[in-house]
């Protein structure tokens, strides 16, 4: 069996992309499936790069059992080259990592994270400006989408 390399990615790499690279680590973990899966999360912009996540998004995750321990990083060309299923977390995350190359085969690779949400597609909607209740929804949202992702993954239908 071969590794699957699976990358979230945001804007800033510090609430939404590090949330559902950390539910989707553990997801693997608790299956036994880590020596199959690498995981990691970017985000478009450079603002926060070198930071660990947001206190409120780790707080939230951590009250569900689950642990974000993570310093943000940009996406660069080269990752697009390096993962085989990049998830963007909204239309602007998906347009901007798109602007990364013109390889159509490299562009097959590159999703919409809500496109595998069994409840509803759209945007993750970006917690950073709004309150508690903001970051209890991303991670409805997350938890729910990693689930089936992983699941389609094992499946082979993704
Ligand atoms: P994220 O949230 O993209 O989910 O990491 C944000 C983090 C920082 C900013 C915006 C969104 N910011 O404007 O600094």
């Amino acid at each position: 069996m071969s590794v699957k390399r699976v990358m979230f990615v945001c804007l800033g790499n510090i609430c939404r992309s590090p949330l559902a690279h950390a539910i989707f680590q553990k997801m693997v973990d608790d299956r036994n499936l880590s020596d199959l899966y690498i995981v990691q999360s970017t985000g478009t912009c450079a603002y926060h790069a070198g930071e660990q996540s947001d206190s409120r998004m780790k707080a939230t995750a951590a009250d569900r059992g689950v642990d974000i321990n993570h310093r943000a990083r940009q996406i660069f060309r080269y990752d697009l080259d390096e993962f085989d299923y990049i998830f963007a977390m909204d239309k602007n995350n998906y347009k901007d990592i798109r602007s990364l190359t013109t390889n159509e085969d490299l562009l097959k690779h590159v999703y919409m994270f809500r496109q595998f949400d069994p409840v509803e597609c759209g945007d993750v909607p970006d917690p950073y400006y709004g309150g508690q209740k903001g970051f209890d929804t991303v991670f409805d949202i997350a938890d729910r989408t990693c689930r089936n992702i992983l699941d389609l993954l094992e499946e082979d239908q993704i």
